[in-house]
C-alpha cells in the first residue's frame, strides 16, 4: 500500500454494529464507484460485536432497495487487525466510531482513516447519525446522507486515486 504492490483502492465503512449504516455505505458506494468506473474494493464492519454474523437491519435493507441497491447478503463482522492493511482508506460514520478505529489503529499503519462526511466540501466532521432507534423515516434521511458521503467520495477517488487524503 506504499505505491507498491497494493495500489487498489480498497474502501472499508464502519460503524458501530455493521447491520445499518455501514452496510448502506458498502452498498451505496459499490453502486456509484460502478457507475463511475471506479475500480475497487468495497466492505464493511463495526466497531462493537453486538450483531455479529447477522444480515443487515430489515429498514437498511428497505430502503436501500428502494433505490435500487441490494444489501441483504452481506454479513456483519467486527472491525480486525488486518484491516488496517489490507484497506487503503477506513471510513468512519461517526466522531465516536472514528476515535474508537484510532485507538485500534497501528502507530504506522499505511490506511487513510476519515468520516464519511470529510469528503463533502463544508461538512467535515459531520456525523452520520445512527438510525437503529429510529422509524423508516430516519433510515430514509440516513441514506440521505450517506448518498451524498458516498457520491463526494467517488468524486474524490476519481480525481485523486489510491492516494486521496481526508
Ligand atoms: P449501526 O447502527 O452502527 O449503523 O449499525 C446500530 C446498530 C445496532 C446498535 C447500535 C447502532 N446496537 O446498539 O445494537
Amino acid at each position: 500500500m506504499n505505491g507498491g504492490i497494493e495500489n487498489r483502492i480498497s474502501v472499508l465503512f464502519v460503524c458501530l454494529g455493521n447491520i445499518c449504516r455501514s452496510p448502506i455505505a458498502e452498498g451505496a458506494f459499490r453502486a456509484a464507484a460502478l457507475q463511475s468506473g471506479l475500480d475497487c474494493h468495497v466492505d464493511s464492519a463495526g466497531t462493537a460485536a453486538y450483531h455479529l454474523g447477522s444480515p443487515p437491519d430489515r429498514r437498511a435493507v428497505a430502503v436501500s432497495r428502494t433505490h435500487g441497491i441490494e444489501i441483504g447478503a452481506q454479513i456483519a463482522r467486527q472491525i480486525v487487525h488486518d484491516d488496517f492493511f489490507r484497506f487503503t482508506h477506513i471510513i468512519a460514520m461517526d466522531p465516536a466510531n472514528l476515535s474508537a478505529i484510532k485507538a485500534r489503529a497501528p502507530r504506522d499503519g499505511p490506511a487513510c482513516i476519515a468520516m464519511l462526511m470529510d469528503a463533502v466540501k463544508g461538512r467535515a466532521g459531520e456525523a452520520v447519525a445512527d438510525p437503529y432507534h429510529g422509524n423508516a423515516d430516519d433510515f430514509a434521511a440516513t441514506f440521505g446522507v450517506i448518498s451524498e458521503g458516498v457520491d463526494a467520495l467517488v468524486a474524490r477517488f476519481v480525481r485523486d486515486g489510491v492516494n486521496l487524503r481526508l
